[in-house]
């Protein structure tokens, strides 16, 4: 049954590529509500920005008012909440941004949502969801053994995490006191098309593009365990439809690479894809200080999401890399505009704040 969605932040990297299944596969309705911050990208929804059954609402969550009118205009059925601040380096040198948007426009959505269902019928407020999009970074860092489970202790190490982890309490909070009917989901680093380049993947393979020194923070030794952006897209409608009230479910796709071995897998795509004259391109991998409190792992048990709602990824990491580093050959324009107008490649989250 055709149904509306509200989706939160669905100008970034993953709520674009949400909003995109959602309409290509779907018969729902969208309505994105996005405050079009430095991290959002309306190129990556220009394909569907005329579609008839999507609506746009240009507005900042933590503004209530905003958020009740929307809500008022557009009745949603259920709503995706994507919106947020989401570089940990970012939240390094400038946490303000991150408390203000995830904790407290948190919040303020879910106010206003509980506003909202207390004038819907009865029928409406049983079968609507607020499903809260978190993140593995709440539970902190892992050691050389081990994954994170739903029941993993809370252990967010930098002021994202732990305001992401604000969130997650706030959410089940409103779940659990005012029957807010939600869902979360917290999943892994992803990687896919439309990534902004201040995260790992699409910084090192722009910069080796342009022969730049490629960061690798520390030893390198750091475990990311990364899922393709449509594998988590696939997972959040699972959960959104068929997740049991006020439950989470970890989304994680068995991709753990030590950092270094994705800056060198990188590098050696781009040789095969655009050979370098100056040499191979690994040349360029260059050990740079470490980023402060750095978390050492994360890895992801899927189990869960696995078992009751039968996800499985599509993509495997090296599969997935090869089509993501396709991807910003073909589309130098997106990132080339970025690097001259928002954001020029430069290290974060490293500043003289944290300068001993
Ligand atoms: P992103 O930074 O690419 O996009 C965030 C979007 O939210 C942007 O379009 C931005 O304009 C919008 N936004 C920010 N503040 C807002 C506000 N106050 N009001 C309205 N809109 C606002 O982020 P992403 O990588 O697509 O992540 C989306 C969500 O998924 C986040 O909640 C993040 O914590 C979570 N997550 C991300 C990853 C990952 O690897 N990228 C992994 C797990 C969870
Ligand atoms: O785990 C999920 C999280 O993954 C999401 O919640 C965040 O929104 C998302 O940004 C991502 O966080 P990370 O900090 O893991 O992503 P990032 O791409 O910034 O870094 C990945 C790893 O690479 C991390 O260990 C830091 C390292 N790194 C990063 C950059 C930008 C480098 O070594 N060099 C770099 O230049």
């Amino acid at each position: 049954m055709a149904r509306t969605i509200l989706i939160t932040g669905g100008a970034g990297f993953i709520g674009s590529a949400l909003i995109r299944k959602i309409l290509a596969e779907t018969p729902h309705r969208v309505v994105n509500v996005d405050k079009l911050t430095y991290a959002a990208s309306p190129e990556a929804l220009a394909a569907v920005a005329d579609h008839p059954r999507y609506a746009f609402e240009r507005a900042d969550i933590g503004d209530g008012r905003r958020m009740a009118a929307i809500l008022a205009a557009h009745r949603p059925d259920s709503i995706m909440h994507l919106a947020a601040e989401s570089h940990v380096d970012r939240s390094i040198d400038a946490p303000a941004d991150f408390i203000q948007t995830n904790v407290v426009g948190t919040f303020t959505l879910l106010e206003a949502t509980a506003g909202y269902l207390r004038d819907r019928p009865a029928e409406a407020r049983e079968t609507f969801r607020f499903h809260h999009i978190s993140t593995d970074e709440v539970f902190g860092s892992l050691g050389e053994e081990g994954r994170f489970s739903e029941t993993s202790r809370y252990q967010p190490n930098s002021p994202y995490a732990a305001s992401k982890a604000a969130a997650d309490h706030l959410v089940r909070a409103w779940g659990h006191t005012f029957g807010l009917p939600v869902v979360l989901s917290n999943c892994s680093n992803n990687y896919g098309p439309f990534q902004f380049p201040e995260k790992l993947i699409p910084l090192v393979t722009i910069r080796a593009l342009e022969g730049r020194p490629l960061p690798v923070y520390g030893d390198g030794g750091q475990v990311r365990d990364w899922l393709h952006v449509d594998d988590h897209a696939d997972g959040l409608l699972l959960v959104l439809e068929k997740g049991r009230l006020g439950e989470s479910y970890n989304i994680g796709g068995h991709g753990e690479r030590t950092n270094l071995a994705v800056v060198t897998a990188i590098c050696r795509m781009l040789d095969r894809a655009r050979p370098d004259p100056a040499g191979p391109r690994e040349r360029l991998i260059t050990f740079v200080a470490d980023r402060p409190g750095h978390d050492r792992r994360y890895a992801i048990d899927p189990g869960r999401i696995e078992a009751e709602l039968g996800w499985r990824p599509r993509h495997d990491f090296d599969g997935g890399l090869a089509e993501t580093i396709g991807w910003y050959l073909e589309n130098e324009n997106w990132w080339r505009a970025i690097l001259a107008q928002r954001y020029d490649g430069e290290r974060l989250g490293a500043g003289p704040r944290h300068r001993r």
